[in-house]
């Protein structure tokens, strides 16, 4: 589903240049679970943002579900990031002028999708989360929980394969990070291939597979049941 071949990512300003890859090569199957652990500045958020074809490597290759990303334009990544990957942010970034309804039906929108039938599939989805009695709200008006609950809404609209998510707990408290992780649980049990970056130990354990980086580099990779040498 995921192929990264000798991915780096270095960012350069001005004189000053940090790896955040060092050359990374990595494989993820269609259906895994698969948490990201380690320390801030260890790259987490880079990989996450190179997978969700947000930001684009400095050197490698990617294979995403078939189609070799670093070989695309603009336009052709656009695509990509609207068919086959959802992304949750620990920030949330709804749109706060929008109504909850209008932030999920955001990439029916841009996939062309007839209002109405993304209305639906929305209001269905909203349903799904909870949520049904907020959908003409603003996300300023909703809890922390419910406004990460409207974000994972929007990022299963498009039936996308994968959905990504960094820290999508992070500003949470212990019972909405509950919450959000069965969400995760039940989507990922539906088929969909789950990436998700924490810091948290207790939130990684729902996952199958835990990646550790430190310092650019993946460090560990520890699949349940198997013991690490
Ligand atoms: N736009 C950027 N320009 C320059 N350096 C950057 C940029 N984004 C990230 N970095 C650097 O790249 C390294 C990796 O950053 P990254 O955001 O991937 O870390 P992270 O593991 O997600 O950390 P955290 O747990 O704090 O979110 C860090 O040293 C960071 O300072
Ligand atoms: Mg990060």
């Amino acid at each position: 589903m995921i192929t990264l071949t000798d991915i780096t990512k270095v960012y350069k300003n001005g004189s000053l240049e940090v790896q955040a890859l060092s050359p990374l090569n990595l494989q993820v199957d269609r259906g895994e679970f698969v948490a990201i652990m380690g320390t801030s500045g260890s790259g987490k958020s880079t990989l996450m943002n190179i997978i969700g074809c947000l930001d684009v490597p400095t050197s490698g290759s990617y294979n995403l579900d078939g189609e070799e990303v670093h070989t695309l334009n603009e336009d052709q990544l656009s695509r990509v990031r609207n068919q086959k990957i959802g992304f949750v942010f620990q920030s949330f970034n709804l749109l706060g002028r929008q109504t909850v309804l209008q932030n999920v039906m955001l990439p029916m929108m841009y996939a062309g999708i007839p209002r109405e039938t993304g209305k639906e599939r929305a209001l269905e989805l909203l349903e799904r989360v909870g949520l049904k009695d907020r959908v003409k709200h603003r996300p300023t008006e909703l809890s922390g929980g419910q406004k990460q609950r409207v974000a994972i809404a929007r990022a299963l609209t498009m039936k996308a394969p994968i959905l990504l998510a960094d820290e999508p707990t992070g500003n949470l408290d212990t019972k909405s990070s509950y919450e959000i992780m069965d969400l995760f649980k039940q989507i990922h049990a539906e088929g969909t291939t789950i990436v998700l970056v924490t810091h948290e130990p207790d939130i990684a354990e729902h996952a199958d597979r835990v990646l550790l980086f430190g310092d650019g580099k993946l460090l560990k990779d520890t699949r349940k049941g198997s013991v690490s040498p």
